[in-house]
C-alpha cells in the first residue's frame, strides 16, 4: 500500500515536471517586461533631428504590408497613403495572397505545404511578415496603421518589435535587417509550432500570432547573453506616443494607430 503511495507520488511529481518544462518558456513571459532590452526615449532623435543622419542606417528602406490583393479596402487606404507619402524614398511592398504564396514557393520551398495548409488565412498573413523580413530587411506595419512620423530612427536598429501590455510582443509593426538571427529562429520555429489547439484563436495566437513569437523572443534571449540584447530591442508602447508613435493596440476605440 505505501509503496503504491510512493509510486502514485511520483508519477504525479514527473507529470508536474514535465508539464512546467513545457510552458516554462509561457510562464517566463509572465515576469518579462522587456525593460532590459527597451529602446529608451532619450536614444530615439526627435523628427527632422540632425542626430538621425549620424547614426548608421542597418535596416533597409523598405515598408512590407499585407492584403489579400492589391484592391486594397477605402477604410485602410488612408493609412496605407500616410506612410507611403511620408516615405517617398522608401521601397513600398504589398504582399498580396498570390504574390506572398510565390515567395515561399521560390525561396522557401520546405515551407509552402505547411503555407498552404493553414486553416486560417491570418496564419499565412502572420508568417509571410517574418519571411519578409528576414528575406529582404525593412519594416513590417499592419495595414490598419498608418503613420505619423517618419521611420528613420527607427532604422538604426539591427532589429525591433512592439512591446505589449501587460507581457509579450506583438507582430504589428516589427523592423530587421535582412537574415537577423531572431527572425531565422523565427521562421524555423513555424513548423514546429503548428499545432492545432481546437480554439481558432488559441491556435492562430499560439501557431503563428503574437504569443509564438513572444514565446520565440523569449527562447532567442536565453542562449544570448544580455550584452548582445541590442539585435533584438523592444519598442516600449508608451514610449513611442511621446515620441509621436502613436501606437495601435493601446486604444480600444481605435481600429488602428499611427507609428
Ligand atoms: C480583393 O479581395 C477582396 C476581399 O477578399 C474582394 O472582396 C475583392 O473582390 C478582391 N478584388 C479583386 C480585384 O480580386
Ligand atoms: C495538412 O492538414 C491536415 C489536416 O488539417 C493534416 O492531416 C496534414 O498532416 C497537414 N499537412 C501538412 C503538410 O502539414
Amino acid at each position: 500500500m505505501r509503496r503504491g503511495l510512493v509510486i502514485f507520488l511520483i508519477i504525479n511529481a514527473l507529470i508536474i515536471v514535465f508539464l512546467v518544462r513545457s510552458v516554462f518558456t509561457l510562464l517566463t513571459l509572465l515576469v518579462e517586461d522587456g525593460s532590459a532590452d527597451a529602446i529608451h526615449s532619450a536614444e530615439i532623435p526627435p523628427p527632422n533631428s540632425p542626430r538621425i543622419d549620424d547614426r548608421p542606417q542597418l535596416i533597409p528602406k523598405i515598408i512590407h504590408q499585407t492584403y489579400v490583393n492589391d484592391t486594397v479596402p477605402e477604410r485602410w487606404r488612408e493609412a496605407q497613403k500616410s506612410c507611403v507619402d511620408l516615405h517617398e524614398d522608401y521601397e513600398y511592398k504589398l504582399w498580396t495572397d498570390a504574390k506572398s504564396r510565390e515567395l515561399i514557393a521560390t525561396e522557401y520551398p520546405w515551407f509552402l505545404s505547411t503555407f498552404d495548409n493553414y486553416s486560417q488565412p491570418i496564419q499565412r498573413a502572420d508568417a509571410i511578415r517574418y519571411f519578409v523580413l528576414s528575406h529582404y530587411g525593412g519594416i513590417y506595419i499592419d495595414l490598419d496603421d498608418g503613420c505619423n512620423r517618419r521611420l528613420d530612427p527607427l532604422l538604426s536598429y539591427p532589429a525591433w518589435v512592439r512591446r505589449t501590455n501587460p507581457t509579450g510582443i506583438s507582430n504589428d509593426a516589427m523592423g530587421s535587417v535582412p537574415h537577423h538571427p531572431f527572425f531565422t529562429l523565427v521562421i524555423e520555429s513555424l513548423i514546429p509550432y503548428n499545432r492545432n489547439w481546437k480554439l481558432p484563436y488559441i491556435t492562430v495566437m499560439y501557431s503563428t500570432g503574437p504569443l509564438f513569437l513572444s514565446v520565440i523572443w523569449q527562447e532567442y534571449k536565453r542562449g544570448r547573453p544580455s550584452s548582445t540584447i541590442a539585435g533584438s530591442s523592444v519598442l516600449g508602447g508608451r514610449k513611442c506616443t511621446r515620441l509621436g508613435w502613436q501606437c495601435s493596440g493601446e486604444s480600444k476605440d481605435t481600429d488602428g494607430g499611427r507609428i
